[in-house]
């Protein structure tokens, strides 16, 4: 049995699922079955118009709240989007940050997530931030030298201090709702790399605290598996986060 050094992050990213009702259900046979779990951190993210109705579920919980997105501006005519402060007055107090539909539908760059990621943290928000290699980058063996990349134009500007209310995901583009995930070995390989570009982008005290969760595929069968290894510190769990019974499975993973 592994013993966790960093609390695990287990989070659930709805994307552009659930209407209300299907949030506010889901969102309650979360918290009703997490509340004396204090051995994990679990987070949930709603669709935007989903938050404000979920917060008034998971607030005074141990369910964190999460918006998928958001802009770098405080406010402003920008049409369409939502600022860190907006999400923050609707009751979120985390969002999720260069998912990879994010960069490749929406054509989001290192310096658009860049920008705002540095807004919110400012704004107080804690932030997943997502990395990961297409396929093709990965059988041409540019696995690691893609995650540097990002990881060091999606962090630029960021202070040691900030990385307190940083999660990094983890997340091999070609593993994402296709039902292939790495292997443990795999995964766990990658966030060894990930946790040894964050020692040199700050320092050693500050990688071996931030949490590397893992996504692509995970569900009920494989979680105990990933969650084994040393350096993977939770999941970024998308289709298998939309059912209680799958997503309480994940959170109450179990030790191999
Ligand atoms: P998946 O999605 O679990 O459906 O593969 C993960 C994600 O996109 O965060």
């Amino acid at each position: 049995m592994t013993l966790k050094v960093r609390k695990p992050f287990i989070a659930g990213n709805w994307k552009m699922h659930n209407n209300l009702e299907e949030s506010k259900k889901l969102a309650q046979a979360i918290v009703d079955a997490s509340k004396n779990k204090t051995d994990v951190e679990i987070m949930i993210a709603p669709v935007f118009t989903a938050i404000n109705t979920v917060s008034k579920i998971t607030k005074g919980t141990n369910v964190i709240l999460s918006a998928q997105n958001c802009h770098w501006q405080e406010q402003g005519a920008f049409t369409g989007d939502v600022s860190p402060a907006q999400i923050k007055d609707a009751g979120a107090s985390c969002v999720i940050l260069g998912h990879s539909e994010r960069r490749s539908i929406f054509g989001e760059t290192d310096e658009i997530i860049n920008k705002k990621l540095k807004t919110a943290v400012k704004f107080g928000l804690t932030v997943v931030f997502c990395v990961g290699e297409t396929l093709q980058q990965r059988e041409s063996g540019k696995t690691f030298e893609i995650l540097s990349e990002q990881l060091k134009k999606g962090l630029a500007d960021i202070s040691k201090e900030q990385t307190e209310n940083l999660v990094i995901a983890y997340e091999p583009i070609w593993a994402i709702g296709t039902g292939k995930t790495a292997t443990p070995t795999q995964a766990q390989e990658t966030h060894k790399f990930v946790r040894q570009e964050l020692s040199k982008l700050f320092d050693e005290s500050a990688s071996d605290k931030i949490r590397i969760i893992y996504g692509g595929s995970v569900k009920s069968e494989n979680i105990d598996a990933i969650m084994s290894r040393p350096d993977i510190d939770g999941v970024l769990v998308g289709g298998a986060s939309l059912k209680a019974e799958s997503f309480l499975r994940i959170i109450n993973f179990k030790n191999e």
